[in-house]
C-alpha cells in the first residue's frame, strides 16, 4: 500500500489494537438494541458483513452468537488477529473496505461500526453505493456515521503511542449521501452511548422492487 492515509490508520490499527480492545464494552446496550432492532428484520442465519469490524467486539461476536453468517473485513492485520480468537465463529478478510468487491445482493445487512470515519472522505459515496449494491433487496445498513465534518490527524491519539486520521462529514451530508446511493432511512439520529459519545446512528434500507 502506498496511500499515506490509508497506511497511517492500518498501521495505527496495528499498533493501538489491545488499547481501543480495553476500551470496548461487549454489552453495550446502544449496538445491542441497534443491533437486535436491525436482526428482527433479518431471516435466520442470513449473511451480514461487518466493515471495519476491529476485534469483533461488540457487533461481530453478536452478530455470530445470534446465528448470521458473518464476515468480517479489516486492513489492520493485529485487530483481526484478535477477532478471529474473540469470534471463531465468522470469517474475516484483511482488505481495505473501499477495494472489496461482491457479487450484487451478496448480503441480507451490512453493518460498519466507527469505520466510515477513516476513510477519505472524497470516497465515502463510492463506498456507499457499493453497499447498497451488495444488498439483497430489503437488505439493511446500520452504521455509526458523524454529526460533524472533521478531516485530520492526531500524532498521539488517546496517548497510545500512534498516530490516527479521520475523515468525515456532518449528519445533512450524510443523509444526503445515503439517499444518493439509494438507501430509504429508517432512521439517523444522534444518540449518546454510556462512554459519552454521540454519534449519528443510521438505520438505512434497499428498498423492495416496486
Ligand atoms: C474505531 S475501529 C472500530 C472497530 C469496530 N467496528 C468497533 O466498533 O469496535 C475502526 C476499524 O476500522 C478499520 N478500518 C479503517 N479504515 C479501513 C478501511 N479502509 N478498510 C478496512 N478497515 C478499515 C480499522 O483498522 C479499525 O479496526
Amino acid at each position: 500500500m502506498n496511500d499515506p492515509h490509508r497506511e497511517l490508520v492500518e498501521k495505527g490499527y496495528d499498533r493501538v489494537a489491545k488499547q481501543y480492545l480495553a476500551t470496548k464494552d461487549p454489552q453495550d446496550p446502544l449496538a445491542l438494541s441497534a443491533l437486535e432492532e436491525m436482526a428482527r428484520d433479518l431471516p435466520p442465519g442470513a449473511a451480514v458483513l461487518d466493515l471495519g469490524c476491529g476485534a469483533g467486539v461488540p457487533a461481530t461476536r453478536w452478530l455470530a452468537a445470534r446465528g448470521f453468517t458473518v464476515t468480517g473485513v479489516d486492513f489492520s492485520e493485529r485487530q483481526l488477529g484478535l477477532a478471529r480468537k474473540l469470534v471463531p465463529d465468522a470469517t474475516f478478510v484483511k482488505a481495505d473496505m473501499t477495494a472489496l468487491e461482491f457479487e450484487p445482493g451478496t448480503f441480507g445487512a451490512v453493518v460498519a461500526f466507527h469505520s466510515i470515519i477513516h476513510v477519505p472522505r472524497e470516497e465515502h459515496l463510492a463506498l456507499l453505493e457499493k453497499i447498497h449494491r451488495w444488498l439483497g433487496p430489503g437488505g439493511l445498513f446500520l452504521a455509526t456515521l458523524t454529526l460533524t465534518g472533521f478531516e485530520g490527524e492526531d500524532y498521539d491519539w488517546e496517548g497510545w503511542g500512534a498516530p490516527m486520521r479521520w475523515s468525515h462529514y456532518d449528519a445533512e451530508t450524510n443523509v444526503t449521501m445515503l439517499r444518493r446511493s439509494g438507501f430509504d432511512i429508517l432512521h439517523a439520529e444522534p444518540r449518546t452511548g454510556d462512554d459519552e459519545e454521540t454519534w449519528l446512528w443510521t438505520l438505512a434500507r434497499k428498498d423492495l422492487p416496486r
